[in-house]
């Protein structure tokens, strides 16, 4: 809240000033990240119960952990409404690019150059601001995976993956009309969902997988039952993500057999829905399942995949919602698989602040409105998402996030060799890391234990605790999380 001694100053002071003094009360705090988590109450704390209570009057409040203190949160650390302060490895489900309150991210945001994008929320299919092909240059195809030249905003990774299935349906049957435009019969029978306007086609995903929780998404999502119930769902096919044998050394033989058997399976399904009249128009996945228990598939396999797509000319869309922007020390994790050609779509979304796709000009809808709604994205993020870019690439973020990656996975094998009995598979690339534990219940022990020891953490799949930091995270920060997690393991061992 702005004192009325601030607000008659608004008033008066030069616009700068105004500003300036905005910042320095909502920033009252020095922004240093502390040298250690400081728990001082329960976890949960009072305040955070009494204002989950609050909220719970008005919505079903129960997936909240913590309430936040935002302007107190600095860098790694997250502080909470009741003055505890954790290393967050969590970083709102992997979506803080800088981590809290980043210098480069205020000063943006002070700008009075950025106010007007600020408050006038442009829709950007239709009136976007006059810099914004400099800012998608600038912010975003400046990244761009290899191959891929344009892209399209949205406002969610969601959103994000349902209109990159949208595309690749459009691409399959703009095929099938050898590139002409629709039927009178076309544009007639889809306004009452038949065919041939509305073709039956499908998109095929994988075991495990998280694509989002809008209708067509959740069709491709298979991570949790909870996700999905009640929800009418298509008939499209599904079939199985590499689940490999750790550690992937010791194991190469029976791990190239599952991916051969994965790929087999891929084609089986494409041939069968060709069959039954539903052909696939594209086939959706992630490079490491984020959601479904870091399930990490091979470059081999997605070598194998991207064959697949290109011989049976299904749209390979790869969906980097959770791993692009840099965790896994390369900008895409697909970077890692080396393929002979690249995905024909990539979605993004949380790190980049904004969400959308990447894709190749043959998916560039041959109309307006095809791919379209009211805001398409947020330009504000945009101009965030520059100063993240240009932080990544004036601090070398992507290599800092593999060092720290490297010795990250290193002290947790050390910790799973110290406590085999409770757990197993440490995984990674970059810091987009993860351990499994022997069951559920200890990795939901093990949540609320970090917690009380100061690490903000999450799970994934049914017990798996995942790692999701910063590109700030180094190596001070992991030795503060696996000292943390020593501690732990020995609580739970006890
Ligand atoms: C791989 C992947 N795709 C899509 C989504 C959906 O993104 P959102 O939650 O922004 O709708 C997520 C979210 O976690 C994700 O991890």
């Amino acid at each position: 809240m702005l004192t009325s001694s601030l607000r008659r100053s608004i008033l008066q002071k030069p616009y700068k000033s105004q500003l300036d003094s905005i910042f320095k009360v909502c920033f009252s705090t020095q922004l240093q990240e502390p040298s250690e988590p400081r728990v001082l109450t329960a976890v949960p704390g009072p305040n955070s119960i009494r204002l989950k209570q609050e909220l719970d009057t008005i919505q079903n409040s129960s997936a909240i952990q913590l309430f936040v203190d935002y302007t107190k949160s600095v860098g790694n650390f997250l502080s909470d409404a009741d003055g505890n302060v954790f290393l967050d490895i969590y970083s709102q489900i992997s979506s803080i690019p800088l981590g809290y309150n980043h210098p480069a991210l205020l000063k943006a945001a002070s700008d009075p150059n950025n106010l007007s994008t600020f408050v006038n929320r442009a829709a950007l299919g239709i009136l976007p601001p006059k810099d914004f092909a400099d800012k998608l240059k600038s912010a975003l195809l400046s990244i761009a995976p290899k191959g891929l030249t344009e892209v399209q905003t949205m406002a969610c990774g969601s959103c994000s993956v349902e209109n990159a299935l949208k595309a690749a349906c459009f691409w399959y049957q703009t095929r099938q009309r050898n590139g002409g435009p629709p039927s009178a019969e076309d544009l007639e029978s889809c306004m009452d969902n038949r065919i041939p306007g509305s073709p039956k086609l499908s998109i095929l995903s994988f075991k495990g997988g998280f694509h989002g929780r809008t209708f067509g998404a959740l069709s491709c999502t298979h991570s949790k039952p909870i996700h999905k119930l009640d929800v009418p769902a298509f008939d499209w096919p599904i079939a199985t993500y590499p689940v490999y044998k750790y550690p992937l050394n010791e194991n190469v033989a029976e791990n190239d057999k599952t991916d051969e058997k994965c790929l087999k399976e891929v084609q089986q399904l494409i041939d069968e829905y060709s069959k039954k009249g539903v052909p696939v128009a594209g086939m959706i996945i992630e490079p490491i399942q984020g959601e479904g228990g870091d399930n990490h598939g091979s470059a081999k396999f997605f070598q194998g995949l991207r064959k697949l797509c290109t011989k049976n000319k299904v749209a390979f869309i790869v969906d980097e919602v959770q791993t692009g922007g840099g965790p896994t020390g390369r900008m895409w994790a697909h970077e890692h698989f080396q393929l002979d050609e690249s995905p024909d779509i990539v979605t993004f979304s949380k790190k980049l602040q904004i969400g959308g796709f990447y894709y190749k000009k043959a998916f560039r809808p041959d109309q307006p409105y095809r791919i379209f709604n009211t805001w398409l994205g947020d330009a504000s993020k945009l101009v965030f998402l520059e100063q993240v870019v240009k932080v990544i690439k004036e601090q070398n973020l992507l290599e800092n996030m593999a060092k720290t990656g490297d010795y990250m996975l290193k002290g947790l094998e050390s910790l799973q060799n110290k406590f085999p009995n409770i757990v197993l598979n440490a995984r990674g690339k970059g810091t987009f890391c993860a351990i499994d534990f022997k069951t559920p219940a200890l990795r939901d022990k093990a949540v609320k234990v970090l917690h009380k020891n100061g690490v903000h953490c999450g799970g994934s799949g049914s017990a798996t605790l995942r790692v999701r930091t910063t590109l700030t995270f180094n190596s001070t920060h992991v030795d503060i999380f696996l000292k943390k997690f020593e501690l732990t393991l020995k609580e739970l061992n006890e």
